[in-house]
């Protein structure tokens, strides 16, 4: 018997990287040549201290039990520190702290908590796929800001229409960027809390390439004044750790959000693993030299990547965090078409810019999630692309 989806499951597509691996697996099933670089899915290993703390936490009786609704004790206070010595950010451990199974999970339960039916959420265009169905599902409208190069991919947010903007609950915004690499500043976080403040938005930043910042520290919004009012911050250990299979994040900001938070977490995702959450604390409370290393390691494959393109003439934005690469694509192609052939030409698989919106078109994001050796294999063999098809 076949049962139709709900229609609040009918109106959403698939998942935009599912989408992806079905169209390399059209090609590279079984075909092992295929090098992807279309999602950001870490290759580096979680450094061996984490795992170590989870395979003694596993032993331990009370996390074999439900650990408590909002997340350890043990792992709050190691948030907290964290904060505190990243960022200079004090946060309370009792009011403002939401901890759950990944960035995903927080994404998606900030719409569900504070929008009622017609809400809308101010983001950008292009931005990560998952806002848009994370908005969709809560029954919330979108307004999109495009991240133009001209504005170092910052919207601009004096192009909001009066009357979306009386109907509007949340800014969700993302830096460092997923796709476009750019980076915010201080003084750009100042600007949306101060729009936030006026407009009584809540300004939420998903802070998922928190590490990755290859010219500067990216900053936390939770370091700026008045962050405690309008803003929550969305972490996850996926990528600053290599954790991204472990599923924990947690978010850190206005203790009337993370009330809300808490309530709806507690019946809709129940507790995170109490193993989990002691070695993402150990993550959290040790030294940060594994943390450097990694981003090191994204950043000589990133300058390897940006320098070879250039090479062949292709434009590439300067990204200043985040391991993607984001490229403007040849003129008479569609981001589609030359994604195709690449996958099919040279069995390189990069992103569409247009399946993270209307503005994404143009571009291609390549995730440098494979080793300096194989970063040198795709430019080998986009030279050999470009010579045959003469773009
Ligand atoms: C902008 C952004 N937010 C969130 C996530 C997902 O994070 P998590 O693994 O914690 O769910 C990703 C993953 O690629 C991302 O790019």
């Amino acid at each position: 018997m076949e049962f139709g989806a709900a229609n609040r499951i009918k109106k959403i597509p698939e998942n935009f990287f599912a989408e992806l691996d079905k169209q390399v697996a059209t090609i590279g099933a079984e075909n092992e040549s295929v090098i992807d670089l279309s999602k950001g899915n870490p290759d580096i290993a979680t450094p061996q201290h984490i795992a170590l703390s989870l395979k003694e936490a596993v032993d331990k009786r009370e996390n074999q039990r439900y650990t408590p609704f909002k997340g350890k004790i043990s792992f709050r206070k190691s948030i907290q520190k964290f904060y505190q010595q990243q960022y200079g950010a004090s946060v309370d451990v009792d009011k403002e702290i939401a901890v759950f199974h990944g960035a995903v999970v927080g994404i998606n339960a900030v719409p569900q908590v504070l929008l009622n039916p017609g809400d809308y959420v101010i983001t950008t265009d292009p931005c990560y796929p998952e806002y848009d169905t994370a908005i969709e599902l809560a029954g919330g409208k979108i307004y999109k800001l495009p991240l133009l190069q001209a504005n170092n991919y910052l919207p601009d947010y004096a192009q909001v229409p009066k009357e979306i903007l009386a109907r509007t609950k949340i800014i969700l915004l993302n830096y460092p960027n997923n796709p476009t690499g750019a980076t915010a500043s201080a003084s750009f976080f100042d600007r949306s809390l101060s729009f936030a403040h006026a407009n009584k938005l809540l300004v939420v930043n998903d802070f998922a390439y928190a590490s990755l910042g290859f010219y500067e520290t990216p900053v936390s919004i939770m370091s700026r004044p008045g962050a405690k009012e309008n803003a929550l911050e969305i972490y996850t250990l996926s990528k600053t750790y290599s954790m991204a299979g472990w599923r924990i994040g947690f978010a850190v900001g206005n203790s009337s959000v993370v009330k809300s938070l808490n309530k709806y977490l507690a019946h809709g995702h129940s507790t995170v693993f109490g193993a989990v959450q002691d070695a993402a604390g150990t993550a959290l409370e040790s030294s940060q030299e594994c943390v450097e290393e990694i981003r090191k390691k994204y950043q000589s494959r990133r300058d390897a990547l940006i320098d070879g393109l250039k090479k062949i003439n292709l434009e590439v934005a300067d990204t200043r965090g985040t391991f993607f690469v984001w490229v403007r694509i040849p003129e008479n192609y569609t981001s589609v078409s030359f994604a195709k052939l690449l996958l099919q030409g040279a069995h390189v698989a990069v992103a569409p810019g247009n399946g993270f919106g209307k503005y994404g078109e143009g571009y291609i994001r390549f995730s440098v999630v494979c080793g300096l050796e194989k970063i040198q294999e795709v430019l080998q063999r986009l030279r050999v692309l470009k010579v045959k098809e003469g773009f």
